[in-house]
């Protein structure tokens, strides 16, 4: 089987940086073609999210990689940030050296045409944060959805949220982008928190992290900054590693169980804004829309992200 090629979408963001060291270790390991990075506000504004993620892409030894600017606001609304789960710059924690390259001087928009009308054949999508550059980029690039496989996007859920008691970080940011995504009929595979809470990566998981060298130790610095923090907001006793399982889908599908159904994103109430409304029962005999992740196979996904991790230079 081909391997894919796939441009990440990001806010880095400390799970946000754990799936960019996955996809270079997986590019090492030639089981995916990381065509470029793409940088959204979210976690952080577009200036520290694009900042982290070339800090974390030269921890990673692969400056190389292109990273692009995109958005930095959402769609309609004023950004909502959160730096009481990530930290001031977005990814607090172990200092880390300033990259030692620096953006791509197209716009993420751009560099995603390019990176399409290049590609010999289908790219992945596998946006992290909110979906408001790959709302952008399918409005003003409605010819070049044809070479879009698929998107497997972290955001959402079947149940709770954890931004409000109805709606995920990442959808609740952007949710007129969400919807548009939602309804732009490509296939998409949808890692919500029902799926990312399954991740949990607890001391036992830090610790294997950090027998794995210089950049499995920053990583597990990374954690520990993290699990702080999900601790003290919700009680958690290991940070998800929500990011890394929406990779995981594209890398290694079968360690997610899906479910087809519809998912509507709820954009006017005040109450419920960014809520995934998921029809599990197909009560409303609406077509579905998204392959949504329910259950995740814990062991395999640790054992792939510490084998991708594993050759990575610090
Ligand atoms: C999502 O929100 C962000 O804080 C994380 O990076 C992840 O993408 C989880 O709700
Ligand atoms: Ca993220």
């Amino acid at each position: 089987m081909s391997r894919p090629r796939v441009i990440l979408d990001v806010d880095p963001g400390h799970d946000d940086a754990v799936a960019l060291m996955m996809a270079c270790g997986a590019e090492q390991r030639e089981e995916l073609e990381l065509l470029g990075v793409t940088t959204v506000a979210g976690n952080a504004t577009l200036e520290k999210t694009t900042r982290n993620a070339l800090r974390v892409l030269s921890l990673a030894g692969r400056p190389d990689v292109p990273v692009a600017a995109g958005a930095a606001a959402p769609l309609v609304r004023p950004l909502h940030t959160a730096e009481d789960i990530h930290g001031e710059s977005g990814l607090d924690g172990p200092e880390i050296p300033e990259a030692v390259s620096g953006r791509d001087e197209r716009a993420a928009v751009a560099f995603m045409a390019d990176a399409l009308r290049e590609a010999p054949g289908p790219v992945t999508l596998v946006p992290t944060g909110p979906l408001t550059n790959v709302a952008a980029f399918l409005r003003s690039h409605p010819g070049l959805k044809k070479k879009i496989s698929h998107v497997s996007l972290m955001g959402g859920s079947v149940g709770l949220g954890n931004t409000t008691p109805a709606a995920e970080f990442n959808i609740y940011v952007d949710p007129e982008a969400a919807r548009q995504v939602f309804e732009s009929g490509l296939p998409v595979t949808m890692s919500g928190l029902d799926v990312t809470h399954q991740a949990g990566a607890g001391t036992a998981e830090r610790e294997r992290l950090r027998a794995l060298g210089e950049v499995g130790e920053t990583v597990a610095g990374f954690l520990d900054f993290f699990a702080e923090t999900y601790e003290s907001v919700f009680g958690f006793d290991a940070p998800p590693l929500h990011d890394p399982v929406a990779l995981a889908a594209v890398l290694e599908p079968e360690l997610v169980e899906v479910r087809s159904m519809r998912v509507d994103v709820e954009c006017e109430s005040t109450l419920t804004r960014g809520e995934t409304v998921c029809d599990l029962y197909g009560v409303t005999g609406k077509p579905a829309n998204a392959e949504v992740a329910l259950k995740l196979d814990r062991e395999g996904f640790f054992e792939l992200l510490y084998r991708t991790l594993e050759g990575l230079r610090g």
